[in-house]
């Protein structure tokens, strides 16, 4: 049984004000919702206050990023004590924007992971191609690249923290999905990568969600494939109305 995962990447987009706004809007509208683990992501200046709006509802709330070291001369970052200290849950790790932005490395990202599990922070690890790698047929090795990366070291038994996001890195924002077919088929891959480095059972309990221009119109036909968990969704997460609908799109379908 794997209990579908919603969650929104507001990237650096709301100010505090906006924020909760947003927060008190989707704990209106969504109110309780226990089918959907269903997630929030403000940038960090926003995290105290969604946290609180979010306190007494089933809405949890998740980063964009952290450091992996718990405190010092890291001028700008912020540490995974920091985050717990907020009551965030989770952590969005290695985002594409990360990577080619800010010249995140596999190994600055598995140093992360580590120190989000240590934490009990539950990692978003993302994972994805670009359209020049994809053309060149080489996602799966790129994908898995970043899988064994992102995962060195990791034990078995702190999986249960752990979701993978598949976000192809052209369909991110660009209004191009992957079809409900390619991105089956990654996930698939993904699934099976996970049962040779941990073992069928915990890659059965791993939720891998889908990331790239989700929105409430294409949800229901990415979610009904066996491997698409849930989405780790941008744009379509900065207005209330298409958030929610999403959430309810995977409502009631856990498998
Ligand atoms: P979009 O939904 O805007 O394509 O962004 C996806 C994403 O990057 C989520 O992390």
């Amino acid at each position: 049984m794997r209990k579908y995962f919603i969650a929104g990447n507001w990237k650096m987009n709301k100010n505090a004000a906006e924020s909760v706004a947003l927060a008190e809007e989707l704990v209106r509208t969504m109110g309780q919702q226990y089918d959907v683990d269903a997630v929030i992501c403000p940038p960090f200046t926003s995290l105290q206050g969604v946290a609180r709006v979010i306190e007494n509802s089933t809405i949890k709330v998740g980063a964009q990023n952290m450091h992996h070291e718990q405190s010092g001369a890291y001028t700008g970052e912020v540490s995974p004590e920091m985050l717990r200290h907020l009551y965030v849950s989770y952590v969005i790790l290695g985002h594409s924007e990360r990577r080619t932005l800010f010249g995140e490395t596999d190994a600055f990202i598995n140093a992360k992971v580590k120190a989000a599990l240590h934490n009990r922070l539950r990692p978003i690890l993302c994972v994805g191609e670009t359209l020049e790698e994809r053309e060149a047929d080489r996602m799966f090795e790129v994908v898995e690249t970043q899988l064994a990366g992102g995962l060195d070291g990791v034990e078995a038994d702190q999986t249960d923290l752990l979701v993978i996001a598949y976000e192809p890195v052209w369909a991110i924002g660009t209004g191009k999905t992957a079809t409900p077919d390619q991105a089956e088929e990654m996930h698939r891959r993904i699934r099976d990568w996970l049962k040779k480095r941990f073992s069928d059972s915990v890659a059965e309990r791993i939720r891998i969600v889908y990331g790239g221009s989700m929105k409430p119109s294409n949800a229901a036909d990415l979610l009904k494939n066996p491997n698409i968990d849930g989405g780790l969704i941008g744009g379509a997460s900065l207005e209330g109305r298409s958030f929610a609908d999403l959430v309810k799109a995977a409502a009631g379908k856990s498998k």
